[in-house]
């Protein structure tokens, strides 16, 4: 069905009311949670998604994220504001479109924005003046203008005329219970003043605080700069924690102590290696970037390379360890307790416990895991089962390695039923364990 010619200032009234359309390309870790936030507010959304099972299970109300409980998710279906669709036809009805497909790595390292250009592609033959599409996933300076502006623009779309394009990027931290969607900042680039201006009311109806700048550009190398931060700054702690082995102190007193400086510190700690679709991955957008101006990223590669020493280091920190108490590695039975990338959440991608698991395995190890959210996992030709974590398990495991300090651990119990524990994550630190049962990193 044809839709009515809408203006500018039409598009921003409907956004206003809240009567506009949003489609959200992508229903993963990102795309869910803020569709489900504009039909919260009032919005009637969309979620776009090429996987079958996900969509038939988006409509079934079973959610794959902590960040939006299935009993939400059923309320925003229920009252008609939310339906997924693998249909991408349903496009050309949107006001608004906002784009959040993967931007992972190839191979090779280099950015694969292949999921970007064919999202972008779909909403683009799609495209009908004063529709406003909106780029979320994380990707190099430049992305919005060199790559999508073009595929609009030969489509009829004049950039600020009929045509409305930004860069905001997502900044959400899944399953931190503090900072949601609403209450995470948005930035807001856009290819003209008009673009921004539409991109900055759409966002302002969900987040309390939108900071618009000069162009996409800045938005995009914003995103990566504060995940260059995180990720320099986690390769710091992570030297720092191969410097307090050496010292014979601990990290984490070392840190908690620079912490307690009032302004000029933020601390940052140690762990088994960087995991996620993110802090590992981003990082390597800008640097290609850089490369094809001829630049190197300097500390970029530095911070990539001491973090991707860690996993190792907690093998050879394990296999020490179990040296020093006249056992060995080879043939060890070790307990790994969480495999997710991260505290609280059910994703392993890039997980450095995994690649820790597989190196212990490769050296003669038999391990086990436990992960509340892990139920089971294939990887590297791998298949293993979760096991529970019980007093009996605890005190057989030559070691127990906490590699992923999951809340619904209880750490007092493991360090009493353990006879060894190397922990990555500094989550028996507050308990006062004794150092000659715990190893902290
Ligand atoms: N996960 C995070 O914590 C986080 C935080 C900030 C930013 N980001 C960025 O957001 C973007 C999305 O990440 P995510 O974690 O939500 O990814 P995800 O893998 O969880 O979800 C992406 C979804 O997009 C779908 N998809 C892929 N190609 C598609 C296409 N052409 N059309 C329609 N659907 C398609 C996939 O099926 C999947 O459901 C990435 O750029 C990521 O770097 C992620």
């Amino acid at each position: 069905m044809e839709r009515p010619a809408v203006t500018a200032a039409d598009l921003t009234r409907r956004i206003a009311d809240r009567a506009a359309r949003v489609g959200i390309i992508g229903q993963g870790y990102v795309g869910l949670p803020l569709a489900v936030e504009f039909a919260r507010v009032g919005f009637a959304v969309t979620g776009f998604d090429t996987s079958v099972d996900r969509v038939t299970n988006l409509n079934a109300g079973r959610s794959h994220t902590p960040d939006v409980p299935d009993d939400v998710l059923r309320a925003r279906i229920e009252v008609g504001r939310y339906e997924a669709t693998t249909n991408l036809a349903g496009l050309a009805q949107c006001d608004a479109v906002i784009i959040c497909v993967p931007t992972p790595l190839r191979k090779s390292k280099d950015p694969d924005i292949s999921f970007v250009a064919a999202a972008a592609q779909e909403a683009a033959a799609r495209f009908r003046p004063a529709q406003l599409v909106i780029l979320e996933s994380t990707t190099y300076p430049g992305t919005t203008q060199e790559l999508l502006a073009p595929m609009f623009e030969a489509r009829g779309g004049r950039p600020g005329v009929d045509c409305f394009l930004a860069f905001s990027p997502e900044r959400i931290d899944p399953a931190n219970p503090t900072f949601a969607v609403k209450d995470i900042p948005k930035v807001v680039g856009g290819l003209t003043p008009e673009c921004a201006a539409l991109a900055a009311v759409l966002y302002r109806q969900i987040v309390d605080r939108v900071l618009t700048v000069s162009s996409p550009r800045v938005a995009e190398l914003a995103k990566l700069y504060e995940n260059v931060f995180r990720n320099v700054n986690i390769a710091l702690a992570n030297e720092l924690a191969l410097m307090c082995r050496q010292l014979g102190v601990s990290t984490r007193e070392v840190i908690q102590a620079a912490a307690t400086k009032p302004f000029g510190f933020m601390p940052f700690y140690p762990g088994p290696g960087i995991g996620g679709h993110c802090i590992g991955v981003d990082p390597a957008y800008l640097a290609w970037r850089m490369r094809l101006n001829g630049y190197e990223a300097r500390f970029i590669h530095l911070a990539d390379e001491i973090n991707r020493a860690m996993p190792q280091y907690v093998v050879d920190l394990v296999s020490e360890t179990l040296n020093g108490r006249r056992r060995c590695l080879n043939g060890a039975r070790i307990l790994a307790l969480g495999i997710a990338y991260k505290r609280g959440v059910g994703d392993t991608r890039e997980s450095p416990a995994l690649e820790v698991i597989a190196r212990l395995m490769d050296r003669g190890a038999t391990v086990a895991y436990a992960d509340p959210h892990v139920p089971e996992i294939a990887f590297d030709g791998r298949a293993l089962k979760a096991v529970e974590v019980t007093d009996e398990r605890l005190a057989e495991a030559d070691c127990v390695v906490i590699l992923t300090d999951h809340p619904e651990f209880d750490y007092t119990r493991i360090v009493e039923a353990s006879t060894l524990v190397v922990d990555t994550r500094g989550a028996t630190h507050a308990l006062g364990a004794p150092a000659d049962r715990v190893v902290a990193l």
